[in-house]
């Protein structure tokens, strides 16, 4: 794993609520599939969750059943490094360090502190400050890719500029990572309503699908998801925004292409359709619940500690490096 020699990925989960099929499709599948081709680093970034209000008991808790979740999807502690980020103390270090050459006016552009505030969160300087931690947690693995779903496209690109900004000024350290986002399923949005994307920060319970839900539970909320009322199964964000979600999530689960199944369901009535899409979401999600359910806390407590061992050695290296060009070599 320390031996770089393919090139690296580094992403990042909240630990906050539940575990949903939004992420899921948008983002750790792939960190799952993507592990024989990189050197992959999953980070549970518990210090981001931080910059809402939370309750300590409950953030203790969710980084263990965020980990659960993520090993019963697929990410594996035998190939991937899995841990939380508050073990590797140098993330806030060189969130620092970056911070303090992050123009205000890069921030100020920022769409989610404007969303998250706008819905009631606190604009407290943590929460401002974000993409700049966000930045610092890819940077400190030098990491060359980034998957991630589409919502967080515009922290890719502080990202990037940061890490020029950087090498500009101090020397080539960091490479320029890109995000690498899906093309169907990047922005899984609510069931109950549609425009907005699924979020686990969704009061309405039934406007997702989490990973570990019952068999009756995901058919339930996809047979009530908000459609429209002209009965024709085709794809039109603007004006179908329910059938067009269920459609890419269909997509998504089955490797079909969108004109295929609209082919299949345009006149079949959105009972038959929906229950198709909740058949194949079932599938999907019944050997993640499976593999859940049988994982022991105390295991997966030992992957994160043997995890963020190597992490934390990994990240020693790179802030060696960041320390000597910035003028704060440790004496
Ligand atoms: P978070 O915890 O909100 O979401 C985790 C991942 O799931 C994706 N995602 C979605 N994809 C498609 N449709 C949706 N409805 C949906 N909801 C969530 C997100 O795009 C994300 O990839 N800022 C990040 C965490 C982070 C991070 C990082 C990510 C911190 N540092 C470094 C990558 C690299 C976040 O809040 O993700």
């Amino acid at each position: 794993m320390a031996d770089q020699t393919r090139p690296r990925i580094f992403s990042g989960v909240q630990p906050t609520g539940n575990m949903h099929l939004g992420g899921y499709l948008g983002a750790f599948r792939n960190w799952a599939r993507l592990q024989d081709e990189y050197d992959t680093i999953y980070c549970i970034v518990d210090l981001h969750a931080m910059t809402v209000e939370y309750d300590p008991a409950e953030l203790a808790a969710a980084r263990i059943e965020t980990a659960k979740v993520l090993i019963a999807l697929g990410v594996d502690p035998d190939r991937s490094l899995l841990y939380n980020q508050s073990q590797v103390p140098e993330h806030a270090e060189l969130a620092w360090i970056l911070g303090a050459m992050t123009p205000m006016g890069v921030l100020n552009r920022m769409t989610q502190f404007k969303d998250k505030t706008a819905r009631g969160a606190s604009p407290n300087l943590g929460l401002y400050s974000y993409p700049v931690l966000m930045a610092a947690d890819i940077l400190l693995y030098r990491a060359n890719l980034v998957p991630v779903g589409d919502d967080q496209r515009q922290h890719i690109e502080v990202t990037r500029d940061l890490a020029e900004r950087f090498n500009n000024r101090f020397g080539e350290i960091f490479p320029i990572p890109e995000g690498y986002i899906p093309e169907t399923s990047a922005r899984v949005m609510s069931l109950t309503n549609p425009t907005d994307k699924m979020s686990k920060s969704d009061p309405q319970e039934k406007s997702r699908i989490d990973l570990t839900d019952e068999p009756d539970v995901i058919r339930k909320r996809i047979r009530s998801a908000v459609t429209d009322s002209d009965p024709e199964v085709r794809f039109d964000r603007e004006d179908k925004p329910g059938i067009s979600n269920l459609l890419e999530i269909m997509s998504a689960c089955t490797g079909r292409s969108i004109d295929n199944l609209v082919d299949e369901y345009a006149h079949t009535g959105y009972g038959i359709f929906k229950d198709a899409v909740a058949d194949v979401v079932i599938e999907e999600l019944a050997p993640i619940k499976e593999a859940h359910d049988a994982l022991d806390d105390g295991d997966v407590r030992a992957v994160l500690h043997a995890s963020g061992i190597k992490g934390a050695e990994m990240a020693a290296a790179t802030m060696d490096l960041v320390r000597a060009a910035t003028g704060v070599k440790r004496f």
